[in-house]
């Protein structure tokens, strides 16, 4: 049974929470492969609203398996909290929610020095969510990491410290005021480790192959977009994972030849949140109406995020990154209104009118090229059916399929689970 693969196509919160949700009825484990606490994914459902942040998004179905793979890195502190809220709502979350024990581990100053890295940058900070990314990958590929595997060893401790107390040279050398009690932090670290040991620790890529030779269906959850990818993305003004669909595969231990379909999400406009560059960004009254009623802050850091038409030559390239085989657009519903609508279909890239993403982005070197389409009035929130959709809005997504040359299967109206059609 072949694995398919959930993707953000933009910066991020595209609504990849939702939608594994949504799909998770039709399979049987869901397994996150990279990325950690700087996602934050949104599900709403029975009037409520939860955000997740390590835990994947199919933990709120009953008899689904919900996977951490070795791609993630995990911070105890915030999974704890995870758990505890998964508790508030009566989630039996013990007998479905497995560890890779090749998963790595964020430290108390892991965080410290992601704080201090970006302290350190000033004007040229990434904007990082500070949750201590970028330095548990730097430990990852420098081969000094701890995963999750090591906390059934006796002197995982031993490690840690030695680990923690290179750190605090790490830190020092920044020569930045970053003020912390590190007893403190790390007693919450330890007590918090004591929570995730009471999860099922496993050889994920051994399970995933039983479970693949079992038949059983698997969706893999992806976290941050492919223009966060460390390799595809905006450079430097990305995270530190393989956001990208070949993340599946390492984040997973899932060969290439398995993938089978690729789902890939978009906004019907763009949103970022953080530094970097952004060629649609909008500035005026467009942008912010975008912002307000798309309720447009990021669930994990609270930051409103940067708002701008739809990119079709980024989209188009995380397209063909990833393999995409279905598309679907999400919050068509925030676009009601406008009268109308802009799509960049080409950059002007000194003064050279060029349809692919260019090494350097930034704004100096760029102005987006817009094709106008007609914008549709009507509130798209209580709509269910494909019929009830309006003309104009049709259009749009058509536009869209024709330019992408890939089909746009679901649409979007609204946070809840049950505004989500299929065409
Ligand atoms: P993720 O990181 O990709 O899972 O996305 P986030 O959860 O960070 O951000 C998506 C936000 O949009 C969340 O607040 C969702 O509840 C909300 N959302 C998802 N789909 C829709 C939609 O179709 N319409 C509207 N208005 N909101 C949506
Ligand atoms: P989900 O999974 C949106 C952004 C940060 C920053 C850059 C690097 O919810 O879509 P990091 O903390 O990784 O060092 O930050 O990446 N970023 C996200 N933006 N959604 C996310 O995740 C993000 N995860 C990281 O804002 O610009
Ligand atoms: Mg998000």
């Amino acid at each position: 049974m072949a694995v398919d693969l959930l993707l953000g196509l933009q910066w991020g919160d595209e609504g990849k929470g939702k939608i594994v949700d949504v799909l998770t009825s039709d399979y049987e484990i869901i397994a996150r492969f990279q990325g950690g606490p700087n996602a934050g994914h949104t599900l709403e459902f029975d009037g409520q609203k939860h955000v997740l942040h390590t835990i994947p998004s199919g933990i709120f179905h009953e008899k689904t398996i919900n996977l951490i793979g070795n791609g993630v890195v995990i911070d105890p502190v915030i999974f704890k909290k995870e758990l505890e809220n998964l508790q508030k709502h009566n989630i039996d979350y013990k007998s479905k929610l497995f560890i890779s024990r090749k998963a790595h581990l964020i430290l108390p100053t892991h965080r410290l020095l992601d704080a201090a890295s970006e302290a350190s940058k000033g004007k040229a900070k990434i904007g990082s969510t500070l949750k201590g990314i970028g330095p548990t990958y730097m430990d990852k590929t420098g081969r000094n990491g701890i995963r999750v595997g090591d906390l059934e060893l006796e002197n995982w401790k031993d490690k840690y410290r030695a680990l923690a107390d290179k750190h605090e040279k790490m830190i020092q050398f920044y020569d930045v005021n970053v003020q912390y009690n590190l007893a403190e932090l790390e007693q919450e670290f330890y007590d918090a480790v004591d929570t995730l040991k009471e999860l099922q620790f496993i050889d994920s890529e051994a399970f995933l192959h039983q479970a693949q030779k079992e038949g059983k269906t698997i969706l893999a959850e992806g976290a941050q977009g492919s223009l966060l990818d460390i390799d595809f993305g905006t450079y430097p003004f990305v995270t530190s994972s393989t956001t990208t669909a070949a993340g599946a595969c390492t984040g997973l231990g899932v060969a290439p030849n398995q993938i089978g379909e690729a789902y890939g999400i978009f906004k019907a406009y763009t949103t970022r949140v953080g530094s970097g560059p952004f060629p649609t960004e909008l500035f005026d009254e467009d942008g912010e109406t975008m912002g307000r009623v798309g309720n447009e802050f990021g669930a994990t850091t609270g930051r409103a995020r940067r708002c701008g038409w739809l990119d079709l030559v980024a989209l188009k390239y995380a397209v063909q990154i990833n393999g995409i085989t279905q598309l679907i657009m999400m919050k068509g519903d925030v676009l009601s209104g406008f009268e109308k609508l802009k799509v960049c279909t080409a950059y002007n890239y000194k003064g050279e009118k060029i349809k692919h993403l260019p090494y350097n982005i930034e704004a100096e070197n760029i102005t987006p090229v817009y094709t106008e389409l007609k914008g549709w009035a009507a509130d798209l929130t209580g709509m269910t059916k494909a019929s009830e959709l309006p003309k104009e809005f049709n259009d749009y997504v058509e536009y869209l399929e024709k330019v992408l040359q890939v089909p746009i299967k679901v649409v979007s109206v609204g946070p809840d689970r049950k505004q989500t059609i299929l065409r």
